[in-house]
């Protein structure tokens, strides 16, 4: 089930009746957007058309791909669905847990052991599921997946936010959190808000030093790095016609840098060309059979003001290289302007590191055109001023690029090849020193910049820029040089430039691979066993959440009183916790730690009311969970921003945690919530967040008849006797209803496979 043409070849015979019954509903020319999402609702096809950025539609995405980071609580949940196999096509790839520091092969050893059963429960879980497996060492989910499972006009989610990279290919591909990863393969629906739609008119064509990269850098300082938020990315015009796939891939990847729910490009040759490249020339055949369904249509795309509801034209023959940083990605500085603002600013000039690669731009295309600048290292008498790194994307472009000499002429500048996976992209870099804190410069072609994203060090100033910029800027190890007018001296004292990058679409010689790291799922998964060690830090299955006690809940205590902004973060902290993702029990210590206690200003600490003492969050719910009492979480406005990380919900109906009660909620956080079967109340009344106190008592009231629509009323019994009795609106639906009375979403899914 980790691959399968039949599903597409399927999906194609059907769009032209999908696609003529869209048109028929909108009454006009659609984007290819529209016809994406249209063609992958989950129901019948509605009776008016839904409202962008306002109607919640549910989706049948095609394929889930996962990460080994959050693919641990995805799965452990879904082995209580009870289903013998996943409802869609679904993969895990192994690229988070590699630590970057002496060279692919010694780093991906020492990760192997310190991850081994973490891999071994992934790889045996995904055996026993029909879940395609992807070893470490493989790749890079996103060029993994874009060199084997994306394809035109189809539809996948993914756990991790830069799945966006398949738009490259012309999907709709969407980040998400593990639990909705869960529902789709357990066969349920996946819900979005109907996004609006921004267009990006590309015109003219890149030429020279200047790279699909820049288009996205330049976007991203048009847009910033909230301009896309609830909007998909439309890219259209000759010049996104006249650019290789693989470019696409890397202006789509850093759509997640404009918070926009992805990016995608309309079906042309250059996808074709990449899919028969990547030996799926049966998908390229289906895929021109149906070519005017994988694109807007001509007429969306030659009035776009009338069908977006934002429009961006951009000429890629003016567009100059851009050095995007440091500390966000949506400042963007095209090179001519960089020594002024780098004197204006501060910057340190000097660039220590170059590293390229990552999930953004390790292409055949990016490292051949890096490789054409390195290669001038030598044919020019220079020196490389900066240390320089390769992360190749997946391993079949490792394999691909070695076999080219291309490794060679890297390794003559003294670069460091990393293990295919995420590295110093991801902040897995051990780099030598960092923990001095040193202010410096680096430049990688990666696709976030923020403070201590790649080493750690805060006093890091990360630029990013394409591939064949970074490397030019390593060369000469100063990040005010600009390659298209400056000289460089070399070692015999000569003024030199360096000629424009060129490089290769596709491998001229085609891919080739020994071992791409790949492990088919078994035929029959019912004899394979998921061995967990009960005794593991990393690991620990799940147990069903309890159904509800069908009473209404009376005697909870407060735990908190969260004040501010209180995001997933917050509630359960990233960082050293990550390596807990697995084992819910453990994770779940950091539950509310960075939570602002209202009363005392402080984090982390709370007063029990058990023995009126101020402690730890998790250790006081612990206390409360061990004589049975329940409790409630009140928090303020957007409670939950940030990401959609399940754990954050999980956590506190794992300790015992009953009803969230806030001013308003960031919605997925809502909903996960809900899936895990938690009251999420919001006040009907604001200002009744002032009455809550330190030593309340709770009742819930009106759970027996809990219905959409209707409130529920609360209860607080103040410490001196007096009490407190609020409205608290709910947006719960028949369905989530269910989800509460049985303890959990999944609960529902167990009892439909009769688990
Ligand atoms: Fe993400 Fe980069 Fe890995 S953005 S998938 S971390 S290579």
């Amino acid at each position: 089930m980790a691959f399968d043409f039949d599903l597409i070849k399927k999906h194609y015979e059907q769009l032209p009746a999908k696609i003529a019954e869209t048109k028929k509903l909108l009454g006009r020319p659609l984007t290819l957007t529209e016809k994406i999402l249209y063609a992958h609702l989950w129901d019948k096809f509605p009776a008016n058309a839904y409202e962008r950025g306002k109607s919640y539609v549910d989706f049948a995405p095609d394929r889930v791909a996962m990460q080994d980071a959050t693919a641990q609580m995805a799965l452990l949940q879904f082995m209580q669905a009870g289903r013998a196999k996943v409802a869609v096509p679904s993969t895990v790839h192994c690229d988070h847990l590699i630590q970057a520091r002496d060279n692919s092969e010694v780093d991906l050893k020492r990760a192997v052991t310190e991850s081994k059963e973490v891999y071994d429960f992934l790889a045996s879980v995904s055996d026993k599921y029909g879940i395609g497996f992807w070893k470490p060492g493989a790749g890079i989910i996103h060029q993994v997946v874009l060199e084997n499972y994306a394809f035109p006009g189809g539809m996948m989610i993914g756990t991790d936010s830069h799945t966006v990279n398949a738009g490259g290919l012309g999907m709709v591909a969407i980040g998400v959190g593990g639990a909705d990863a869960c529902d789709v393969m357990a066969g349920l629906p996946w819900e979005l808000k109907f996004p609006k739609l921004i267009g990006i008119k590309l015109t003219g064509k890149l030429s020279g030093w200047t790279a699909p990269k820049d288009v996205i850098l330049k976007v991203a300082g048009i847009l910033t790095v909230k301009g896309g938020t609830g909007a998909i990315v439309e890219y259209f015009g000759e010049g996104a016609v006249a650019m290789s796939c693989t470019g696409k891939g890397t202006i789509c990847n850093m759509g997640a840098e404009i918070g926009a729910t992805t990016s995608t490009f309309g079906y042309d040759d250059s996808m074709s060309r990449y899919l028969r490249g990547t030996n799926r020339a049966d998908i390229a055949d289906a895929a021109d059979a149906v070519r005017e369904h994988l694109t807007g249509d001509a007429e969306v795309y030659a009035n776009p003001e009338q069908y977006f509801d934002q429009v961006i034209e951009i000429n890629l023959s003016e567009l100059e290289p851009h050095l995007n940083g440091p500390f966000t990605p949506d400042l963007a500085t095209p090179i001519s302007k960089m020594k002024e603002e780098a004197e204006k600013n501060g910057w340190p000039t000097k660039v220590e590191v170059g590293l390229i690669g990552s999930c953004t731009n390790s292409s055949y295309e990016d490292i051949s055109r890096s490789v054409s600048i390195a290669k001038q290292v030598a044919e020019k008498s220079l020196k490389t001023k900066a240390e320089f790194t390769i992360t190749p994307g997946s391993e079949q472009v490792r394999f691909t690029i070695e076999r080219d000499g291309f490794l060679d002429t890297f390794d003559k500048i003294g670069a460091k090849v990393f293990s295919n996976a995420c590295g110093p992209c991801i902040g897995m870099w051990d780099r030598m020193g960092a923990d001095k804190q040193e202010k410096n410069t680096i430049v990688h072609s990666f696709n976030r910049n923020f403070a201590k994203r790649a080493d750690g060090n805060p006093n890091t100033y990360a630029f990013v820029a394409s591939p064949e910029l970074v490397t030019a800027l390593a060369i000469a190890g100063d990040l005010t040089f600009n390659p298209l007018t400056d000289t460089l001296t070399n070692e015999k004292g000569e003024q030199v430039k360096l000629d424009e990058p060129s490089g290769f679409e596709l491998p001229p010689r085609g891919f080739a691979v020994d071992d791409a790291g790949y492990q088919a799922p078994a035929e029959d998964g019912s004899k394979v066993n998921v061995a967990v060690d009960p005794n593991s830090s990393r690991l620990q299955l799940l147990a069903p959440f309890p159904k509800w006690e069908g009473t209404d809940l009376k005697g909870l205590k407060l735990l908190i009183k969260a004040k501010g902004k209180c995001t997933t973060d917050h509630i359960s902290m990233a960082g050293p916790w990550l390596k807990f993702r697995g084992h819910l029990d453990n994770i779940s210590n950091n539950m509310l730690i960075g939570a602002v206690n209202y009363f005392n200003d402080k984090t982390d600490s709370i007063k029990s009311q058990l023995t009126g003492e101020y402690g730890p969050v998790p250790a006081t719910q612990r206390a409360y969970k061990a004589q049975g009492i329940g409790t409630v979480v009140v928090g303020d406005e957007n409670y939950g921003e940030g990401s959609s990380r399940e754990h954050a919900a999980m956590e506190p109906r794992f300790l015992g945690v009953r009803a969230v009660l806030v001013k308003s909620f960031a919605r997925i956080h809502e909903t996960n919530l809900k899936k895990q079967g938690m009251l999420a109340l919001t006040f009907a009344d604001k200002e009744d967040y002032n009455k809550i106190q330190e030593d309340d008592t709770i009742d819930i009231l009106g759970l027996t008849s809990f219905a959409p629509g209707v409130p529920l009323t609360l209860v607080f019994h103040h410490a001196d006797g007096s009490s407190d009795t609020i409205q608290a609106n709910h947006t719960y639906n028949e369905q989530q209803i269910e989800w509460f009375k049985e303890g959990a979403a999944l609960n529902i899914i167990r009892k439909q496979f009769g688990a």
